[in-house]
C-alpha cells in the first residue's frame, strides 16, 4: 500500500518506518526542513534502539521517503496517518491546533478516496472534528477518518510496533476498516487481536490504558512510601502482589514518579476532558498529585541526610531521560531532583549513558557532565541514581566506594540487594525499603 505519514516525530517515525518494513511505500512529511533533510542524508534524529537498521533499510531499498510537500506526499496515498503533536494547553488539554490545521489542507488536497488515520493521542471526539473540517471543502464519499491510536514505549519502540498485544482501530466505515485489516494483518501474525470499536472508543481506550498505568505506578509508589514507615520491604510486597495473576508482575516497580511525554499529559488531559463533562475524576486527581510529591522523594532523602544544608556538597547522579534506553527527558523525574538540589546549593556531576545532550541544552553549565558513571563519582559526597540503566545495575561497589567521600547512595530505582549494600559498606537509602547503614567502616580496605 501507499502510506503518507504526516508528522516525524517519535511516533510518526517509527510508524512510518514500520510500516515500510512490512513492504508499503511510505512517505513521511514534515514542515521542519532541516529536519527532512537531514533524514534525506540518513540521519535519524531520535535514539530509539533497533530503528537505525530498519531505516537504513527501508530507505536503501526506496520504501521509505521524506519531503516537505504534504501535497506530493499524499498523491499517491491510499492512508493519511496524522502523527502530529497534541501538546497540552495551559489548562491541560490537549492542543488540537496541528492536527485541525493539517486536516484544513488536506480538505483542499485530498482527489481520490483516501483513509485518514489520527495516531496521535487526542481527546474523544477528535476524529469527529476532523472529519467536519474535510467534509467542508470534500464529499464525504472521498475519505474516512479512522482512530488509530499508538501503544509504543519508548525504547522497545519498535517491537512494540512490530509485535503489538494488540492493535486498536475506532471506524465506522467498513470500507476503511477493511483498508486497515489489511495494514496491520501483518504484525499480529502471532493472533494478537485488531479490535475494531467505534471512534470515540478507541480515542477514550488510550488515555484509560495510559492513565491505568500511570495510576497503578502511583499505587505501587504510595505503597512503597508506606512500607518505609513500617518497615516492610516493598520489593517482597511487589513480588507476593504481582504473584495473583489478577494483578501481574508488570509495571508495579515504585520509584521517583512516572515521567515521560505520555503519561504526565495523558492524565492531565483526561481529567481536562472528565471537567468538561462535569465529571469529577478523583482518582486521576490524587495520580497528579501523589506523582508531584514522589518526583521530590529522592531529593528530599538527600536534603534530609544532610540536614537540609547542601552548600560545599556535590552529589553524582547516575541517569537523566526518564527511562532506560531513551534520550527522552520530558518530564524527567531527574529535572525536578536536579532542580530542588541545585536550589539546596549541592553542585552536581551527572551521568547518562544518552540523554546528557539533552539535559545540557536546558541546563548549560549549571551542572557538571562526565563521560563515565565513575568520573560522576570522584569526590562526591553522595550518589543518586535516578534511572535504571542496565549499566548501572553491576556496577564495581569497589571502585564506588573508592571514589565517592563517603559511601552513601540514594537509589530511586531500587537497583541494588539490601543485605549486597550492607555487605559491601554502603550507607544505602532506596525505595520503600529500610535504609542500610554502613556496616564496617566507612571505607573498607
Ligand atoms: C507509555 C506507555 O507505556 C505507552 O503504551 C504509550 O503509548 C506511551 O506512554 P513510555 O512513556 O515510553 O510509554 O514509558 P513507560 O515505559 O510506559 O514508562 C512511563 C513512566 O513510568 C516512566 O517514567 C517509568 O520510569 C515509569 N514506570 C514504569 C515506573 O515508575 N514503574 C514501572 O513499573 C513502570
Amino acid at each position: 500500500m501507499n502510506i503518507a505519514v504526516v508528522g516525524t516525530g517519535y511516533v510518526g517515525l517509527v510508524t512510518g518506518t514500520c510500516f515500510a518494513e512490512t513492504g508499503n511505500k511510505v512517505i513521511c512529511v514534515d514542515i521542519d526542513e532541516k529536519k527532512v533533510e537531514r533524514m534525506k542524508n540518513g540521519e535519524i534524529p531520535i535514539f530509539e534502539p533497533g530503528l537505525d537498521v530498519l531505516f537504513e533499510r527501508n530507505t536503501r531499498q526506496g520504501r521509505l521517503s521524506f519531503t516537505t510537500k504534504l501535497d506530493e506526499a499524499i498523491e499517491d496515498a491510499q492512508i493519511i496517518f496524522l502523527a502530529l503533536p497534541t501538546p497540552p494547553g495551559e489548562d491541560g488539554s490537549a492542543d488540537l491546533s496541528y492536527i485541525l490545521g493539517v486536516a484544513d489542507k488536506l480538505s483542499f488536497l485530498i482527489k481520490d478516496y483516501k483513509v485518514i488515520v489520527d495516531k496521535s493521542t487526542v481527546p474523544v471526539g477528535t476524529s469527529e472534528k476532523v472529519h467536519n473540517i474535510l467534509a467542508k471543502h470534500l464529499d464525504e464519499e472521498l475519505f474516512d477518518v479512522v482512530s488509530n491510536p499508538e501503544f509504543l514505549r519508548e525504547g522497545v519502540a519498535v517491537d512494540d510496533f512490530m509485535k503489538p498485544d494488540r492493535v486498536v482501530i475506532g471506524t465506522s466505515s467498513s470500507r476503511a476498516r477493511d483498508v486497515m485489516k489489511q495494514l496491520y494483518e501483518p504484525f499480529v501474525r502471532q493472533g494478537n487481536p485488531i479490535l475494531f470499536m467505534d471512534e470515540r472508543s478507541a480515542e477514550m481506550t488510550k488515555y484509560a490504558a495510559n492513565s491505568y498505568l500511570a495510576t497503578r505506578i502511583t499505587f505501587m509508589n504510595e505503597i512503597a512510601n508506606l512500607c518505609e514507615k513500617l518497615e516492610a520491604n516493598v520489593d517482597m510486597v511487589r513480588i507476593g502482589m504481582g504473584s495473583d495473576s489478577r494483578i501481574g508482575k508488570r509495571f508495579l516497580f515504585p520509584g521517583v514518579g512516572f515521567g515521560g511525554s505520555c503519561f504526565p499529559k495523558d492524565v492531565q488531559a483526561l481529567m481536562r476532558t472528565a471537567t468538561e463533562s462535569e465529571y469529577d475524576f478523583q482518582i486521576l486527581d490524587a495520580v497528579l498529585k501523589v506523582n508531584t510529591e514522589q518526583r521530590r522523594l529522592l531529593a528530599k532523602k538527600i536534603k534530609t541526610h544532610f540536614q537540609d544544608d547542601l552548600q560545599g556538597k556535590t552529589i553524582a547522579i547516575w541517569g537523566l531521560a526518564f527511562k532506560p534506553n531513551t534520550d527522552d527527558i520530558r518530564e524527567a523525574p531527574a529535572m525536578y531532583i536536579i532542580d530542588e538540589l541545585l536550589e539546596a546549593g549541592a553542585k552536581i556531576k551527572a551521568y547518562d549513558p544518552e540523554a546528557m545532550e539533552n539535559v545540557q541544552k536546558i541546563y548549560g553549565d549549571k551542572i557538571q557532565f562526565m563521560d563515565d558513571q565513575y568520573e560522576a563519582l570522584i569526590g562526591a559526597d553522595a550518589l543518586a541514581i535516578v534511572t535504571e540503566w542496565t549499566v548501572f545495575r553491576t556496577p564495581s561497589f569497589k571502585v564506588m566506594r573508592e571514589l565517592l567521600k563517603e559511601p552513601l547512595v540514594f537509589d530511586g530505582r531500587n537497583l541494588y540487594d539490601l543485605e549486597r549494600m550492607q555487605e559491601q559498606g554502603f550507607h544505602y537509602l532506596s525505595i520503600g525499603r529500610n535504609p542500610v547503614s554502613v556496616a564496617t567502616s566507612s571505607k573498607p580496605a
